[in-house]
């Protein structure tokens, strides 16, 4: 494999890097080196994505699958650009259109589409766990890209590598995130993802949408030790550098988590005088797909702080960048 593939600036995944990581499931098995060649080699696929032919030979005879059975616009749409400017070959299964439709199983549609010869399989599960399963039964390497609340790793390398384009670094930078922490596996990811490197995290939720385990805080032998936790938004974008709004995730709560949508939105929507308390350089961020006016006032959502549309053009230039480790990794191109 030649290990620049089209990209000179491009650090490669062997070595110490990435070596004998087969799939991509959350980052709470990254080292902090790893996320920074991540972020490292996102910037030299920007690199790519600038040029007037936007195509390197990369995974040129890799096949990639992105299998989604939950709805998805920026994950899906991100994974089949990133492949594509990579010269692999992409294929995109959605629920509607699958075997699942007639009863399949989830381990026997991978299963089918790993006897196709899938390099890579990019899943989307509403159930938690999902991509775990099928990296423990399968021969291709599979990249979660959200299963359930559990986790969504490269929606989280993408919010990292924002926060470093417009800071330059990561550490010591005030991140707080708000809303629903309970059903957000955005939420997971960012805390392994801040945590390792360095950030100073604050969660902000009402009570009722906190993990009951993260309600006493972290012990301190934790790997979230450092995070603070809070119902009390005011106090908590006091000097914020980020606000990470979330959507609140209507379709997996049940009833009786929320008095209402006007009160949840007065006390913890993200708006005008939420932003006079935070740093004056304040980044506001939001995975999407928003609930304008509900987490986000529809100004902020839109106005001069905010990153949103940012982060979706990063995802593509992130995804590159994982699929390509994962790639290089696991024999580079054919
Ligand atoms: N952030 C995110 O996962 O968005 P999609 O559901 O549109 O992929």
């Amino acid at each position: 494999m030649n290990p620049h593939a089209g990209i000179p600036s491009i650090k490669p995944a062997t070595g110490d890097m990435f070596s004998g990581r087969k799939h991509v499931l959350d980052l709470d098995d990254f080292t902090p080196d790893e996320i920074q060649l991540v972020l490292d080699n996102t910037l030299a696929m920007q690199e790519v994505i600038s040029r007037s032919v936007r195509k390197v030979p990369a995974l040129r005879g890799r096949s990639i699958v992105t299998l989604f059975h939950e709805p998805s616009t920026r994950t899906r749409v991100s994974f089949e650009q990133a492949g594509k400017i990579l010269s692999a070959d992409v294929i995109n299964i959605s629920d509607s259109a699958s075997s699942a439709k007639k009863g399949e199983s989830l381990y026997n549609t991978a299963l089918t589409i790993q006897a196709m010869q899938a390099d890579i399989i990019v899943v989307r599960h509403p159930h938690s766990g999902s991509p775990n399963f099928l990296a423990r039964h399968l021969s291709s390497s599979i990249i979660n890209a959200g299963d359930g609340s559990h986790a969504h790793p490269s929606q989280a390398l993408l919010d990292l590598y924002t926060i470093q384009s417009h800071f330059g670094n990561i550490k010591n930078r005030k991140v707080v995130i708000v809303g629903d922490i309970l059903y957000s596996r955005v939420a997971r990811s960012n805390l392994w993802g801040l945590t390792k490197m360095g950030a100073k995290v604050v969660l902000c939720s009402p009570p009722t949408l906190i993990p009951p385990d993260f309600i006493k805080g972290f012990p301190k032998n934790h790997p979230f030790a450092s995070v603070s936790i809070t119902h009390n938004l005011s106090e908590a974008v006091e000097g914020a550098d980020v606000i990470m709004a979330l959507r609140l995730q209507a379709e997996r709560q049940g009833r009786g988590r929320l008095p209402s949508l006007r009160e949840y939105s007065n006390l913890y929507g993200i708006n005008a005088k939420t932003l006079k308390l935070a740093n004056k350089d304040v980044l506001i961020m939001h995975p999407g797909p928003m609930n304008e006016g509900v987490e986000i006032d529809t100004e902020i959502a839109h106005g001069p702080h905010s990153v949103i549309q940012e982060q979706v053009t990063n995802g593509v230039a992130v995804r590159m960048a994982l699929l390509y480790a994962v790639a290089s990794a696991n024999g580079g191109n054919k």
